[in-house]
């Protein structure tokens, strides 16, 4: 009877700390339709579409993400659907969508869902090795995607089932299931900013942001193999082999589709200055405490950097020492105003430039002798 007791009331603490992590609030009817049928009309109408989708939602990955309104976050009858296509003013941490089709290709991540494939780029830049993420294949998750699991067992929906009802906030140190890792991006670690609610997914300022986990030394192909970007995992009792970055870093992530932009051989084999691309998942100051990057010491959400462990919290400080330089320190993850997918004009990037606009931005966050003093 006791033990039936304990038992209970394990069993009871186990579901309310899974309780606590599970954020999705709201009736089912917010985002699912049984039928696709009312008063004989669909009702899986959003983003302007008109169903029936799998898991029965009222919209596909893009009709519930980018239904082009003008809020950043929807408010649908109490559930809070972040959006990364929208006319805000302002953006969520990943960029908006819309910078593509009202831009330019280069401003980002073309992804199929937008109907609009990247005309210039045919394949991912710096790939590793030839497969089938393409211009024409490229989507939001599962296999040719970046979100959920990732491999030609699970299209976008099967490779997040279930994340959605699971999904777990703040810090991921985890990161061996879609729910528990960043962003649902599987094996990624990292800290979802929860400085308050109105914050969520959002980097707002120095003290309210993500933080993007780093290390100190690129992924080395010649140390992880093929492993640096391939692992199993026992899913519904099969052994699916999977894309999961080794480093579990952010960079790592992006290292999957453009390796040689990161991995050590791709950076000049060695993290020793002079390199032969511009480095990641190094410390910002590698070559040396009296660097000048040892004047980048409060957190800047233009040029976001990484930890080496991730935090309980977001911090605004810069320790050059431990921080490191990251694939999001230069870009964002789906689309930006700027050619690139930058988070600044690379063109007002100008040699000791005095322009009080460019001063201290872009570049010089982390070069801070490279403008004038
Ligand atoms: C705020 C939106 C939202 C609400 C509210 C919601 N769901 Fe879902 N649900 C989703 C999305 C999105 C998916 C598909 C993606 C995934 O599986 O993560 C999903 C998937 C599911 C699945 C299939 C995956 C799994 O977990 O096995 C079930 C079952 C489900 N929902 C049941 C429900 C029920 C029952 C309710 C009401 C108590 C509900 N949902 C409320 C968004 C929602
Ligand atoms: C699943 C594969 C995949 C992953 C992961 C991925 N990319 Fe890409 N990336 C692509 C493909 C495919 C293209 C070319 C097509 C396009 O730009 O739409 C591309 C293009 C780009 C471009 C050039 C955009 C342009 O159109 O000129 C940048 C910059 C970029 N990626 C950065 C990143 C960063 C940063 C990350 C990590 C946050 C990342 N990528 C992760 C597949 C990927
Ligand atoms: C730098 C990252 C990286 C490394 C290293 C890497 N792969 Fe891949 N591989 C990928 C990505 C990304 C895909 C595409 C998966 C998808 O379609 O979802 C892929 C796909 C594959 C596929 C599926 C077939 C296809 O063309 O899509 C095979 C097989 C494969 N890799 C084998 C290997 C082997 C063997 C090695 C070691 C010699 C290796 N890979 C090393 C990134 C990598
Ligand atoms: C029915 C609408 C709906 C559909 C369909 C849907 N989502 Fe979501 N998605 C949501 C909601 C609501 C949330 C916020 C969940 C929360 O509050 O924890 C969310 C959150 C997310 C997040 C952020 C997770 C985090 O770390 O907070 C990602 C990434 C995401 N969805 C990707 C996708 C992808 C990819 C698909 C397609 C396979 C998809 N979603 C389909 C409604 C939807
Ligand atoms: C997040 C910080 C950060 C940002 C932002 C940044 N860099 Fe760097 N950069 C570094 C670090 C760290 C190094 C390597 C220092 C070392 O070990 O010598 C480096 C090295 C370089 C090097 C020299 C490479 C070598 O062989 O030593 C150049 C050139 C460079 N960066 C240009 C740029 C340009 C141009 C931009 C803007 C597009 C930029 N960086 C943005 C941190 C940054
Ligand atoms: C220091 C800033 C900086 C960092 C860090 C950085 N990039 Fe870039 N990236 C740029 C700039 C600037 C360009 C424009 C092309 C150039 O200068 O080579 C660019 C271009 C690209 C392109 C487009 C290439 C093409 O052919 O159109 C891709 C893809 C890309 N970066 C991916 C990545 C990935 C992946 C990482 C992390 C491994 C990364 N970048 C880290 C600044 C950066």
């Amino acid at each position: 009877m006791r033990l039936f007791l304990f038992l209970g009331s394990l069993f009871s603490i186990c579901l309310l700390s899974a309780l606590a992590q599970a954020r999705l609030s709201g009736p089912c009817s917010n985002c699912h339709t049984m039928h696709n049928s009312q008063d004989g009309a669909p009702m899986a109408t959003f983003g302007g579409e008109t169903g029936p989708n799998r898991a029965l939602t009222r919209g596909s990955c893009l009709g519930c993400h980018g239904q082009n309104s003008g809020s950043k976050i929807l408010d649908i009858g109490g559930s809070m659907i972040p959006q990364v296509l929208h006319t805000d003013a302002t953006d969520l941490a990943g960029g908006n969508f819309r910078y593509i089709l009202e831009g330019n290709d280069s401003n980002g991540h073309n992804v199929n869902e937008l109907g609009n494939n990247d005309d210039t780029l045919t394949v991912p830049p710096g790939q590793f090795h030839a497969h089938g993420i393409t211009n024409t294949s490229f989507s939001c998750a599962g296999d040719n995607g970046c979100h959920g699991y990732r491999s030609s067992s699970f299209d976008s929906f099967r490779s997040l089932e279930g994340a959605h009802h699971a999904n777990v906030d703040g810090q991921l140190l985890t990161a061996d299931t879609v729910p528990n890792s960043y962003r649902f991006l599987y094996g990624v670690k990292g800290y979802e900013n929860e400085t308050n609610s109105a914050d969520r997914w959002q980097n707002v300022s120095s003290s309210s942001h993500n933080e993007y986990f780093g290390a100190s030394t690129p992924t080395d192909y010649a140390a992880d193999g093929c492993g640096a970007c391939h692992s199993s995992k026992f899913i519904n009792n099969v052994v699916e082999t999977l894309v999961k970055p080794s480093s579990q870093t952010i960079s790592g992530f992006c290292t999957t589709c453009h390796g040689n932009f990161h991995l050590l051989a791709g950076i000049g084999g060695n993290i020793v200055s002079p390199f032969i691309r511009h480095p990641t998942d190094i410390s910002i100051n590698n070559h040396g405490a009296s660097s000048e990057y040892a004047g980048y010491t409060t957190y800047n959400i233009n040029a976001p950097v990484g930890r080496l462990l991730v935090p309980t919290s977001a911090s605004d400080v810069v320790e050059p020492a431990n921080d490191t330089v990251t694939c999001l320190s230069c870009h964002v993850a789906h689309a930006s105003a700027y050619p690139d997918m930058l988070r600044w004009d690379y063109n007002n990037m100008i040699a000791e430039t005095n322009d009080p606009q460019q001063k201290d931005t872009g570049c010089f966050i982390c070069h801070t002798t490279k403008d004038a003093d």
